[in-house]
Formats: C-alpha cells, sequence, structure tokens
C-alpha cells in the first residue's frame, strides 16, 4: 500500500519528537513535512531539535528543513498537531480552514461542541460531529483532538463499565514527571517528593471524561449523566499516569461481572486491526499489587491501559486502579490512533 504522507505541526517540541519516532516505520503514514516556530524554520530538522528521546533521530526526518507552520501547498493533507498551546488555536484552524485534516494532541479546541475528543475504542462515533464542523465553520478541513494523558487513562478504565451505568467518579492521579514536557518539573521539587497541583488537570479530567463517555447528539456530545470529580498529583514517575478511582454504578453487579467486562472488552480499532491499536485495549491484572508504572506502561507498545484491584468501595460502590503510558497513549500514540480510525473510516484521502 502506498503511504500517505503527513506533516508534524510542533515538530520539534518534545510531543512533536514522539510523533517523529512514532511514525518512523508506521505501515500507512510517512513524514513528508515537520513545521515549527520561526526560531526553527529554515533549518534542518537535525539542527533545530534538541532530541530528548531514547534511540537516535531517525534519519529520514533529520535532513528535513523545518517549515513555518503556514498551510502553503507543500503541507500535506493530514498534519499532526504538537504545538504549544499558547500558539495551537489560530495555527490548527488556519490549516483546518486550507483544507488540512487536523489531528491535534494539543488542548486547544478538546472542548469545542463540534470537534471530536476521541478515544477510539470507546467513541468512534463522535466522529459523526466532523460534519457539523465544516459546514458551521465553512472550512475545507477539520480538526479532531485526542484527550489529556491522565483523561485517557480514567476513561479507558470506566469505559468497560459503562454499560452497567456510571453515576459518579473520584480519581485521584499520581502523574509522571514527563507528562510535564521537557524539562519539566525541577528535580529539587519533584525528587522524594509529591506536589499536590498540576495547573488546569483537573478541570479538563472532569470535562473530558464527561464529553468522551458522553453519547453523540446529532452536532453535539450530550456529556455523560455523571459527576466527576479529580485530584491532580505529580509524583516521581518518569512514565506512566497511575490513576486511583472510585465509581458508583446504578446496576447491582458483582465483582464477577466487572471483572468479566474488562476481560471481554473489545472495540472498533481492535476489530479493524488498526495499526497501533492494542490487543488487549485494557488488560486486567489479578496480581494485588498492579498496575504500576514501571512494569505495566509500556504494555501493548505503550498503548494499553492496565487496570487492576477492582473491589467494593464502602462510600461510592466500587473502586479499582489503572494506569496508562502518558506519552505514547496520552498524546502521540493516541493522535496517530485516531488519524488511523479516520484513515479507516474514509474521513481523510489515502
Ligand atoms: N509534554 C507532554 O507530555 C504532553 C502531553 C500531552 C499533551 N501535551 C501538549 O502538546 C503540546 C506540545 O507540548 P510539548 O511538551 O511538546 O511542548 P514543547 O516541547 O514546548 O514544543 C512546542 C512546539 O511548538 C512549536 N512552537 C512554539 N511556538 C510556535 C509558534 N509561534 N509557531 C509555530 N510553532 C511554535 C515549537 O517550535 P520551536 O522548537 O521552533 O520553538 C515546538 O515545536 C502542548 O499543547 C501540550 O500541552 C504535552
Amino acid at each position: 500500500m502506498k503511504k500517505t504522507p503527513v506533516g508534524v505541526l510542533g515538530a520539534t517540541g518534545m510531543v512533536g519528537q514522539s510523533f517523529v519516532r512514532f511514525l518512523e516505520n508506521h505501515p500507512w503514514f510517512e513524514i513528508a513535512w515537520v513545521g515549527a516556530s520561526d526560531r526553527s524554520a529554515g533549518k534542518l530538522y537535525k539542527d533545530a531539535t534538541n532530541w530528548r528521546l531514547e534511540g537516535s533521530m531517525p534519519a529520514s526526518v533529520a535532513g528535513m528543513t523545518v517549515a513555518e507552520c503556514v498551510p502553503d501547498a507543500q503541507a500535506p493533507e493530514l498534519v499532526f498537531s504538537a504545538m504549544d498551546a499558547s500558539v495551537a488555536t489560530e495555527i490548527e484552524r488556519a490549516f483546518a480552514a486550507a483544507g488540512q485534516t487536523v489531528v491535534s494532541n494539543s488542548r486547544n479546541h478538546r472542548m469545542e461542541s463540534d470537534v471530536p475528543l476521541l478515544v477510539p475504542e470507546i467513541n468512534a462515533d463522535h466522529l459523526g460531529l466532523l460534519k457539523a464542523q465544516k459546514l458551521r465553520r465553512g472550512w475545507k478541513g477539520q480538526i479532531a483532538t485526542n484527550p489529556n494523558c491522565s483523561t485517557v487513562a480514567l476513561t479507558m478504565g470506566l469505559a468497560p463499565l459503562k454499560p452497567f451505568g456510571i453515576r459518579a467518579v473520584v480519581a485521584s492521579t499520581m502523574q509522571a514527571i514527563s507528562g510535564a514536557g521537557y524539562p519539566g518539573v525541577a528535580s529539587m521539587d519533584i525528587l522524594g517528593n509529591v506536589i499536590p497541583f498540576i495547573g488546569g488537570e483537573e478541570e479538563k479530567m472532569q470535562q473530558e471524561t464527561q464529553k468522551i463517555l458522553g453519547t453523540l447528539a446529532g452536532d453535539h456530545i450530550e456529556p455523560l449523566a455523571s459527576h466527576v470529580s479529580a485530584h491532580c498529583n505529580r509524583v516521581p514517575v518518569v512514565d506512566g499516569h497511575t490513576v486511583t478511582v472510585s465509581v458508583t454504578l446504578e446496576s447491582q453487579v458483582t465483582a464477577q461481572d466487572l471483572i468479566a467486562a474488562y476481560r471481554t472488552f473489545t472495540a472498533l480499532p481492535q476489530q479493524k486491526g488498526l495499526p497501533s491499536a492494542p490487543v488487549p485495549a485494557v488488560l486486567y491484572l489479578d496480581e494485588e499489587n498492579r498496575p504500576q508504572p514501571r512494569r505495566d506502561a509500556m504494555r501493548g507498545n505503550g498503548m494499553t491501559v492496565t487496570v487492576g484491584r477492582l473491589r467494593a468501595c464502602p462510600v461510592l460502590g466500587w473502586k479499582f486502579v489503572c494506569m496508562g503510558h502518558n506519552t505514547i497513549r496520552g498524546a502521540a500514540g493516541a493522535a496517530i490512533l485516531n488519524a488511523e480510525l479516520m484513515l479507516s473510516e474514509g474521513l481523510i484521502s489515502r
């Protein structure tokens, strides 16, 4: 199969580098264009980028010239966005207006009523918003987004329980330092410490969870009819966000019913065999001390969300632990899976 050329907006940054790495040898996509700020534009990617990831910079991209983030004739139809949030709104809109499909990891458009906030295993049908988006905005292109990194782990942990009627959720995170980008949290602040504040994170987790688990209603999403409360903490872990969750379910169920729901959870990306879809999407572990970020974050090439410790909660009914790789499942890997879904649904031309 001929590969689809793709671009990366913000390719020189931390998340941009993850896109570059994950797209190397991708069976469907091939990087043909990289964009960044005017500090980098005109330079070779290898000279503009301080490569922070394990392994070498892919040679196929190292020699590319970084472009300005403007939708000119060179930019491919499909662009991934890892733009700095301070500039993502206008730049992503300019590309969508010019006819590009923007698959964004930035927070800027996630909560817009006509923009899909996708977790392909949970709400692939929310792609139905794109028609209304194009009509309302008069765009030839489109924008789809993936959630905040901690929200992906939480929603994947909740999705198998949705058929039982989710009515209240209290989630506490232990979030890895890599989620703060580079150089992130100062070592003097985080080593041997816990920081019980991540700006804007609790609000994002609460709102995004309700949208992702909500229902498509024509040109908008009806949010999940459940209260969601999040406590977000930064901990001295390198990769992998752990979330402890208490949940109230409408149905009378047993622990065996819920564990069976995790074990039998299957979804569209796995049924379609999308290249980045992990099997299983959600892995329930029986061990009483799992999941753990060091041991479980890389399951399914970093795309599987691991769940464990399902037990009764004396306050809300049930409680469990879930964990996902924040820079893979929670960032570049999530966006690439979104694009694979969109391509397979005919929403992006090959
Ligand atoms: N870090 C994470 O784990 C993580 C996780 C989930 C989501 N996110 C989100 O992903 C996005 C990128 O985060 P990051 O950590 O990768 O940030 P970063 O390392 O600071 O990279 C930002 C990128 O945006 C480019 N940029 C900055 N100003 C620009 C401008 N005026 N015009 C065009 N390009 C510009 C930068 O180019 P130059 O190199 O030329 O300056 C760079 O490529 C943010 O929206 C962030 O919230 C991050």
